[in-house]
């Protein structure tokens, strides 16, 4: 099978579309994930796939913890604001409405679920990082998630 087959078969894959928020040394920032998912039931857990060469992966490595916002149908152009700039070239918490967690970390607002993780391990695979969390907090909004097919983003 070629790589391209390969490829166009894996993007066929659905997912949700997450926003992860960052805060580490004074910085915030926001990124649009769709590899993200549940890894454990008890305790709950999940990972997050991050490019290596991503501000984020910077700033998780620098802070144990992160902010998960659950994006609604509606939030698909806040998805494309905080997944198409890095935010060591913009400041991405300027461009959508943000909201701050009792522990400081940005979400966005109208989510329809905000999850706070704190990151247990790290481990590398090729060209992103995969940040292992257990969930420590979460609360439910309202909306419906939106979810991830590559053909509706790229
Ligand atoms: C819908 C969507 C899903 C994305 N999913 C991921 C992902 O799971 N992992 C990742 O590393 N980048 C993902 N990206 C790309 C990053 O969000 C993008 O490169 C971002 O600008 C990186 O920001 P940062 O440098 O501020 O961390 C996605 C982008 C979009 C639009």
């Amino acid at each position: 099978m070629s790589e391209k087959n390969i490829r166009s078969a894996m993007n066929t894959m659905t997912h949700g579309v997450y926003v992860i928020g960052t805060h580490a040394d004074g910085k915030y920032n926001l990124m649009t994930a769709a590899w993200l998912s549940q890894v454990s039931g008890r305790p709950p857990m999940l990972m997050a796939a991050v490019s290596k060469s991503h501000y984020t992966a910077e700033l998780l490595k620098a802070s144990s913890r992160f902010s998960v916002s659950v994006l609604t149908k509606d939030q698909r152009e806040t998805a494309l604001k905080c997944g198409s700039v890095s935010g060591r070239k913009k400041d991405k918490l300027a461009e959508v409405d943000v909201e701050f967690t009792e522990e400081g970390l940005p979400f966005i607002k109208g989510a329809a679920a905000c999850i706070i993780c704190e990151v247990t391990s790290v481990t590398e695979s090729s060209d992103h990082c995969i940040f292992i969390a257990e969930a420590v907090s979460g609360q439910v909004f309202s909306g419906e998630a939106l979810l991830y097919r590559e053909k509706d983003f790229f």
